[in-house]
């Protein structure tokens, strides 16, 4: 092994090639960097004994990562001749199974479209179900796809008897999903509306889900419909049936090592799937050798079912040996930085204790960027990134938000000043539905501004129809444009002269009432008093349940963040209508950037200097400088959190990236993150 290797990286390395291995270290500590360093050890082995030739399947949690082992694995001369295969466990599974004709359900009208078409017959069978899609007519399509993918997160199997059933819920019950589970009951009976019944008829309610359950996936199968769990779920199901018929992959098909990082968000689905594909990878009864790498600090995917339980005892969960290594030397981050997570962490006491030492070069610049309120922190932010962005000393940036309405603003201002930056995150808000309407009511303003209305009586429905909660009715819509159009009006103040005149109320309101918010919103002048005025009177781009299903962003609107950066537009409703596009399409990039696979989409990537993202999506990489966003308490922990510790680790996520500078950002005129103090940088 070379020297650059430490000593403790070597002892991985080094580990007699046919063991199973569990390597859990701190973040930063050369884990992933490991890797191939291990693969090319078993290589020379064999090579020494004269054995057939290994063959690894690497299994990375990000296609990202696994683009960065590729790329390695192609260009590093060092790992030249070791044979792997690269995947995602999604992606991987997915190969098992897929043929042409099966279709894969990512969006909600997929969803829609798979329930209408394939699951009616299913449905039928089962009175409460079907009285509930009756209802709800295919607005809860995504709800029902997300419990159906739970069970299979979860471990369900569609074959279980019910007697099965009650021993995989004392497995959950183990590992500390049966919280997970519970949060699944609580969306069937709301589903079934039987939240308010007695707990017999709630009973009743899981059963029959249960038994629908059972049917739907077989059903959907059977017609080509498949979500990103049956990746899975299908190719778990595709080796037993194997495994079952003794059927083994012959020759060099077969791995002899399945390694896989960042093993601390698994969930029950991924490791039986695991379990299956090192059970079919045998030769003579020999499994393939395992090896698995975590850290579980890190496990930040509790609220989709993964448990670190498993990392933490592989021998109770794979039911064979596992030696054991750690790493405890930080190459990624300097003391100061290693300092800050030692610290947090220790307020954690579900955890296995690490040593962490740095031997990371230079000093960590770590910094807390103080601002008043909200607006003027994101002008700060600003101010700093431009700064960073010219530094040569700094590669990569990377600002991290608890949530993506963090990143929300940033994506118009660095979109405004087109600066490249590449944006990762669990949803697009700019790509959503509520954007579009929101966007709309701007420009309809700028038209009104600008005199360029084509249509005034469509534009004041327009209006009428984002005031209050829901649209205008079909008929009340008619009837007030039939009203309307009988002066013929040729200006917007025409037709709301003419609005005044209806006689009937609209939306339940005075139709005075409503043409006083028309008046004042056509009133005003600036952006940012347009979007205060849409903040309070247009409710119809609020909160909006019945929708929340095509676009996420309608379940908690965040447009204020766009009204904090409004104010530098003053009254160019255009510039700032272009901005958001700008964003949009950055957004869109980005996403075709994160779905090739080719090498220039990697390379792309990893040659922006400006990255934006989630927490979440921060795992595994490393920045030269991070800016944590929102520092304050309602941003971390998460308010909807239930778990205080698993939200520290995220926390604990975000700030491991950083390889020289950490800054946290906070608006002073909100408390403090708790994990501020706790990992003593405030
Ligand atoms: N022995 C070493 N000598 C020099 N640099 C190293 C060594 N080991 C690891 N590194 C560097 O340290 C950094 C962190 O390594 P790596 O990303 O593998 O850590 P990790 O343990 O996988 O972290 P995470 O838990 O965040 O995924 C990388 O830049 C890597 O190149
Ligand atoms: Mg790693």
């Amino acid at each position: 092994m070379p020297n650059i290797l430490n000593r403790s990286q070597k002892k991985f390395c080094n580990l007699p090639p046919n063991k199973n291995v569990r390597l859990l270290a701190p973040a930063g500590s050369g884990k992933t960097y490991s890797l191939l360093w291990r693969c090319k050890y078993i290589v020379e082995k064999a090579k020494e004994k004269g054995e057939p030739e290994p063959f690894f399947l690497l299994v990375s949690f990000t296609r990202a990562a696994k683009l960065e082992l590729e790329y390695r694995l192609k260009h590093d001369d060092d790992f030249a001749g070791i044979h792997a295969t690269v995947r995602t466990l999604n992606a991987w599974g997915w190969e098992q199974v897929k043929s042409p004709g099966k279709e894969l359900l990512t969006s909600v009208s997929q969803m829609r479209s798979a329930i209408n078409h394939g699951l009616f017959r299913v449905v039928e069978k089962y009175p409460r179900i079907s009285q509930s899609f009756e209802k709800t007519k295919g607005n809860t399509s995504k709800t029902w796809f997300d419990l159906i993918d739970l069970y299979k997160s979860l471990g369900f199997v569609h074959t279980m008897t019910k007697a099965e059933y009650k021993d995989h819920v004392k497995y959950l019950r183990e590992l500390g999903l049966i919280k997970i589970l519970e949060e699944g009951y609580k969306t069937i009976y709301n589903l079934l509306d039987v939240a308010n019944e007695d707990g017999k008829t709630k009973n009743e309610s899981i059963r029959e889900f249960f038994s629908f359950w059972k049917d739907a996936v077989e059903r959907l199968e059977a017609q080509n419909y498949f979500t990103l769990e049956d990746q899975k779920y299908w190719a778990m199901l595709y080796f037993k049936k194997q495994l079952a018929a003794s059927k083994a992959p012959q020759g060099i098909t077969r791995y002899t090592h399945i390694m896989i990082d960042e093993f601390q968000d698994i969930n029950p689905l991924d490791l039986e799937l695991i379990k299956c594909a090192v059970a079919y990878h045998s030769n003579k009864g020999k499994p393939a050798a395992l090896t698995l790498i975590g850290d579980d600090d890190q496990a930040i995917f509790g609220w989709r079912g993964t448990s670190p339980k498993f990392i933490l005892y592989p021998e109770v969960y794979f039911g064979a040996p596992f030696v054991t290594c750690v790493l405890d030397t930080n190459y990624r981050s300097p003391k100061g930085i290693v300092d800050l997570s030692s610290k947090l962490l220790s307020n954690n006491l579900e955890r296995e204790p690490k040593e962490m030492r740095s031997v990371a070069k230079g000093r960590a610049t770590i910094k807390v960027l103080h601002s008043k309120g909200q607006d003027t922190s994101i002008e700060t932010t600003m101010k700093l990134v431009r700064k960073l962005v010219k530094d040569e000393r700094y590669q990569q940036v990377a600002l991290v938000g608890r949530r993506h309405v963090s990143l929300f603003p940033y994506q118009v201002l660095m979109s405004a000043e087109e600066m490249p930056y590449y944006v990762n995150a669990d949803i697009d808000i700019y790509a959503g539905e509520a954007m579009k309407d929101y966007v709309a009511l701007l420009q309809l303003k700028a038209d009104i501004k600008n005199d360029k209305v084509g249509d005034p009586v469509e534009a004041i429905l327009t209006i009428c129809d984002k005031i209050g909660k829901r649209g205008l009715a079909k008929n009340d819509r008619r009837d007030l444009e039939v009203h309307m159009r009988r002066v013929r009006p040729t200006s917007v103040g025409d037709a709301l002269k003419a609005l005044k005149t209806y006689p009937d109320l609209i939306k339940n309101k005075s139709t005075g009432a409503i043409a006083a918010t028309i008046e004042q919103l056509l009133r005003a002048k600036t952006v940012y008093q347009f979007l205060d005025l849409e903040e309070k009177s247009l409710r119809g781009l609020d909160k909006d349940y019945q929708k929340k299903e095509i676009d996420t962003h309608y379940k908690e609107p965040q447009f204020s963040r766009l009204k904090e950066i409004s104010k530098k537009y003053k009254n160019d409703f255009e510039a700032f209508i272009r901005d958001i596009e700008r964003a949009r399409i950055a957004g869109e990039r980005s996403r075709e950037k994160s779905n090739d696979d080719s090498e220039k989409g990697y390379k792309d990537i990893v040659n922006t200097k400006l990255h934006l993202m989630t927490a979440t999506r921060a795992k595994g990489h490393e920045f030269d400088a991070v800016i944590v966003l929102d520092a304050d308490e309602d941003e971390w922990p998460s308010r909807q959190t239930e778990d205080i510790e698993e939200e520290r680790r995220l926390f604990y996520v975000a700030l491991s990236r950083a390889k020289k500078y950490l800054c946290f950002v906070r608006t002073n005129d909100k408390a403090a993150s708790p994990f501020l103090k706790e990992a003593g940088a405030e």
